[in-house]
């Protein structure tokens, strides 16, 4: 470390004889270092309230709080200070017990300054080392919880995949078997029976049940349909008024207003185009679905050195801080049995994925929402 590191050191000196305080204050100051002063505990507590410090020197015999208290009353409130106490040297069993209590190291009277300088220095390079450590556990936790996040959501896919393909052939049997009893209760011989319109009320939820099961395997088997993907360099213009158009109805309905703010030469990206119709009409959907009358849904595109980012962003009611961790989850949603199945995200989460891409999202309550997807503008391996 250099003299210009050791002034960044925020140090307390605390010792109630001042001519020792002064004399020592002089000394670090020569080396570079600025140490506040402070006669007695109260007052090193009293600073420190105010005053962030990062090494406190503190005199362990003292009148009013000991040393000792001062220290253990510093560690309950000011955890990462480091302090180094300073005992007489009859009093080597305060220093055993200060370390105890939490303090860096002790230093007997009368003090070599060069030992406190390099001892300052040492509980700094401490406080730096904790920091750096604090850090990266952080940084593991989040990146760990993310592992998580994307295996968890990887084998959902994967298994609710194959679940929804075995669903779809007892699901054609029971709409069609539905189909023919409904025939049936309408040909004239059955006009008669007795609670027919309870028969044709059950039935009618069974034929709303089922479209609701084939929203869900269509959105989980949309992606599969086609076996292989197909990456190309595809111009994001025409499939995203393709989606329009298929939104026309509501979007007319609830007369919303689209903003166009896409640069001709930053929206060609290196996509499977069938896969990215159905990212853009789960977004579009969403957005739509989020807006009142008069509302507005705005399309932008940039660029990075590698990606082309396009931001779907709407001005409707807004996704709570809570529910933000889980749109992304299959079947999380906030609509009712008849309007969404809650996958529209997750199976979108999953084609950006593996296009290699990034979705992030924001929103505020009452505001709106913005989706952000990072795509590739070529392909990376051939270059
Ligand atoms: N643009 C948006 N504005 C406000 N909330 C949104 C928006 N997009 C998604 N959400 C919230 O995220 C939830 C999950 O969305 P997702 O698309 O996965 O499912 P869904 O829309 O509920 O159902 P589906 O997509 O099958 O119709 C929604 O129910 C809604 O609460
Ligand atoms: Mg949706």
């Amino acid at each position: 470390m250099n003299k210009l590191d050791d002034d960044k050191i925020r140090l307390l000196l605390v010792d109630d004889e001042e001519g020792f305080r002064s004399t020592i204050s002089k000394r670090l100051t020569k080396r570079g270092m600025k140490p506040v002063q402070a006669s007695d505990g109260k007052e090193c507590l009293d600073i420190l309230e105010k005053e962030p410090m990062d090494v406190v020197i503190l005199d362990v015999k003292m009148p009013g709080i000991s040393g000792i208290d001062t220290l253990k009353a510093i560690k309950q409130t000011h955890k990462k200070i480091q302090v180094i106490l300073l005992t007489g040297n009859v009093a080597i069993t305060d220093g055993i017990e200060g370390i105890k209590a939490g303090a860096f190291d002790y230093l007997t009277k009368p003090v070599e300054i060069d030992h406190l300088v390099n001892k300052i220095k040492q509980a700094f390079e401490m406080i730096r080392l904790e920091k750096e450590k604090q850090k990266e556990l952080e940084y593991r936790a989040k990146l760990e919880k993310k592992m998580i996040d994307t295996d968890r959501l990887v084998s959902l896919g994967t298994m609710s995949t194959g679940i929804a393909h075995e669903i779809n052939n007892p699901l054609a049997i029971i709409n069609e078997s539905a189909g023919f009893m409904k025939y049936i209760l309408g040909t004239p011989e059955m006009l008669k029976i007795p609670r027919r319109d309870a028969l044709m009320m059950g039935i009618g939820k069974i034929e709303k049940s089922i479209k609701r099961a084939g929203r869900i395997t269509h959105q989980l088997l949309g992606h599969v349909k086609k076996q292989e993907s197909t990456l190309s360099e595809t111009d994001i213009m025409p499939l995203l008024h393709e989606t329009l158009g298929l939104l026309e109805k509501d979007i007319k309905d609830k007369q919303i207003k689209i903003n166009w703010e896409i640069d001709k030469k930053k929206n060609i990206v290196w996509i499977d185009p069938y896969q990215m119709r159905q990212v853009l009409m789960n977004l579009l959907n969403n957005a739509v679905h989020a807006l009142k009358e008069n509302g507005s849904i705005t399309l932008t595109t940039s660029e990075s050195n590698d990606d082309i980012i396009l931001e779907i962003k709407d001005n409707g009611i807004g996704i709570p801080k809570e529910n933000l961790g889980k749109i992304f989850d299959p079947f999380f949603t906030t609509k009712s049995f008849d309007e969404g199945t809650g996958l529209g995200l997750f199976v979108v989460h999953k084609i950006v994925s593996s296009l290699n891409g990034k979705i992030d999202v924001t929103s505020k309550v009452g505001k709106g929402t913005c989706f952000q997807l990072r795509l590739p503008k070529y392909d990376k391996s051939n270059k």
